[in-house]
């Protein structure tokens, strides 16, 4: 079953004894390739998940299991180094436990990142993609279950879950740093298996541009919280049937390493203008 309102409560008030007056205002969640940022925040106070009351373990490979709070680009932010996917076990609502209890904490905004594979045969693999919108048919929600009206209403309005003003804020420092940024919709599939060729085929037909196992679950969580949401993708591989290839994590965090530099530049902009 779920957690209740008091578990979030008990995370919440843990960190708190851990961060005193600090306030984390952004919660960055980064997918593969990005958690070094956390290792870049100042004053930081690091958390590791078994230390949270009621907190699970990462178990991906190259995913730290901890939030790091502090200053990153003179913003008060607490960085996931290591999130939760639904392909490990965890149930939808653990996915995104974390978005609930930071939003206990103060935070307001979610920056989410991950990789993911690219459905628009028009583009290429190591493009950057800004999320306008995602796709998550066929699965469960997060918040299935006896609604946390504490958090939010029982039947959120989803128009707008990539908040439009950070699009805008994200199309325009992308500009301004000479990074080509793409913009469409991702579409959620559980994973861990890649998608076949023919499921690509229906994530494009259905209006996908990109297909990963992550980040939908989580951006759903915070908007129903009210929080505002920046959602950016690195496009590491053609999706499957694309090219005459298969597909290999190896292939992704070599993808991943290879545009740290243009990807982490993005995001500490959008981070800074927010
Ligand atoms: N599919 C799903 N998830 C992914 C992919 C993909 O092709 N690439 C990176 N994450």
């Amino acid at each position: 079953m779920g957690h209740t309102f008091a578990q979030y409560q008990e995370s919440a008030d843990y960190l708190r004894t851990r961060l005193g007056s600090f306030v984390p205002k952004v919660l960055m969640i980064l997918g593969s390739g990005l958690g070094f940022l956390g290792d870049e925040v100042e004053d930081a106070v690091a958390v590791s998940y078994p230390d949270i009351p009621h907190f699970k373990p990462s178990t991906a490979p190259g995913h730290k299991g901890r939030l790091v709070f502090g200053t990153l680009r003179g913003r008060p932010v607490a960085v996931m180094q290591g999130r939760m996917h639904h392909y490990e076990g965890y149930s939808y609502e653990e996915v995104a436990y974390a978005v609930r209890v930071l939003r206990l904490l103060g935070a307001e905004t979610l920056i989410v990142t991950n990789a993911a594979g690219c459905v628009n045969t028009a583009w290429s693999a190591g493009d950057l993609m800004l999320i306008t919108d995602h796709i998550k048919i066929f699965m469960e929600s997060p918040l299935r279950g006896p609604n946390l009206d504490q958090f939010g209403p029982r039947f959120p309005d989803a128009s707008h879950l990539y908040t439009p003003r950070l699009q805008d804020l994200a199309r325009e420092r992308a500009q301004a740093l000479g990074v080509p940024l793409r913009q469409g919709v991702y579409m959620y599939f559980p994973g861990p298996q890649y998608e076949t060729p023919a499921e690509v085929h229906l994530a494009r037909t259905l209006g996908a541009d990109a297909v990963g196992m992550s980040t939908a679950p989580e951006v759903i969580v915070a908007g129903h919280a009210g929080m505002e949401v920046l959602g950016l993708t690195l496009l590491s591989n053609m999706a499957a049937g694309i090219l005459d290839q298969p597909l290999s994590e190896e292939e992704v965090l070599t993808a991943a390493e290879a545009a740290k530099g243009k990807f982490s530049a993005l995001v500490l902009a959008c981070l800074e203008a927010l």
